[in-house]
């Protein structure tokens, strides 16, 4: 199978997680990919190494370590990117934090930080994807949004307004984009089990696994496949701000 064949992927938060599984499909397709994470240089490293087992072939994955809510620094980002692997077709933000805080005692720092990670930097990324986009009147976005949007969740306000604002800017953006043959899309995930679910507390962890119709977290190879599926032509095109949910029935909508 070669659905990506020719096309070029950013994807932040490719270094962990839900990013990097999906990097790993895509390179699989035959895309190249570019990620966008801020985690060491040895980490980013390894996950080139990793993306070019998979493919098969050198060159087809390189890393930037950037903070996606640095407007500088995502600049540079993308240049680097295009100058290695060519204009962009497709950009997934998975780029994300969590950390639990009532409301009550939540610092500034905590409520800004989430923002500027989760919101600030779907946006500053997504507007630097667009200018090739536009161009080449073709491209998919995906976002990284949560179930948790649907449904709220204590000692997570800051994050679930962070993930519920990113619905409302895939929404918003998707009517503007389309004009030029550009779909943007979200994904809602439910808990998956990732190095992101596993640093939030255990007993927020626990309490969540018993709300579960299915009993257990998520595991990254039952999201991936969605995103691929939006990235992909014609499997994606009529998916137009649409938020998809693999969430174990935590929220069935
Ligand atoms: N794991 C879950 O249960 C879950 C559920 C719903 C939504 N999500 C969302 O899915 C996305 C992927 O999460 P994951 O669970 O795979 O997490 P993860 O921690 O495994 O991966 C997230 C990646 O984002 C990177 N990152 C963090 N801050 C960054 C910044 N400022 N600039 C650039 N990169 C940064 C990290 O270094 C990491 O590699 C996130 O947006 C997260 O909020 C996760």
């Amino acid at each position: 199978m070669a659905r990506l064949k020719g096309k070029v992927a950013v994807i932040t938060g490719g270094a962990s997680g839900m990013g990097l599984a999906s990097a790993e499909l895509f390179v699989k397709e035959g895309a190249k990919v570019g990620i966008i994470d801020l985690k060491d240089e040895k980490s980013l490293a390894k996950a080139v190494k990793r993306l070019g087992t998979m493919a098969g072939k050198k060159g087809a994955a390189c890393c930037y370590r950037a903070d996606v809510g640095d407007e500088a620094a995502v600049r540079a980002a993308f240049a680097a990117v295009r100058k290695a692997l060519g204009p962009i077709d497709i950009l997934v933000n998975a780029a994300g934090i969590d950390t639990t805080s009532e409301v009550a005692s939540m610092s500034t720092a905590m409520w800004d930080q989430m923002i500027r990670v989760n919101l600030r930097g779907t946006f500053l990324c997504t507007r630097e994807a667009l200018k090739d986009m536009k161009k080449k009147k073709w491209g998919r976005v995906i976002n990284f949004a949560s179930q948790l949007a649907h449904k709220g969740a204590p000692e997570m306000a800051h994050y679930v307004a962070s993930k519920s604002a990113v619905i409302g800017f895939t929404r918003s953006l998707a009517y503007e984009a389309i004009r030029d043959g550009i779909t943007v899309n979200a994904i809602c995930p439910g808990p998956i089990d990732t190095p992101l679910l596993r640093q939030i507390p255990k007993h927020w962890l626990a309490r969540k696994k018993k709300e579960l119709p299915i009993g257990r977290f998520g595991r990254v190879e039952e999201v991936a496949p969605t995103v691929l599926m939006l990235a992909s032509d014609p499997d994606g095109a009529y998916y137009v701000g649409a938020t998809l949910n693999m969430n174990g029935g935590d929220v069935m909508v």
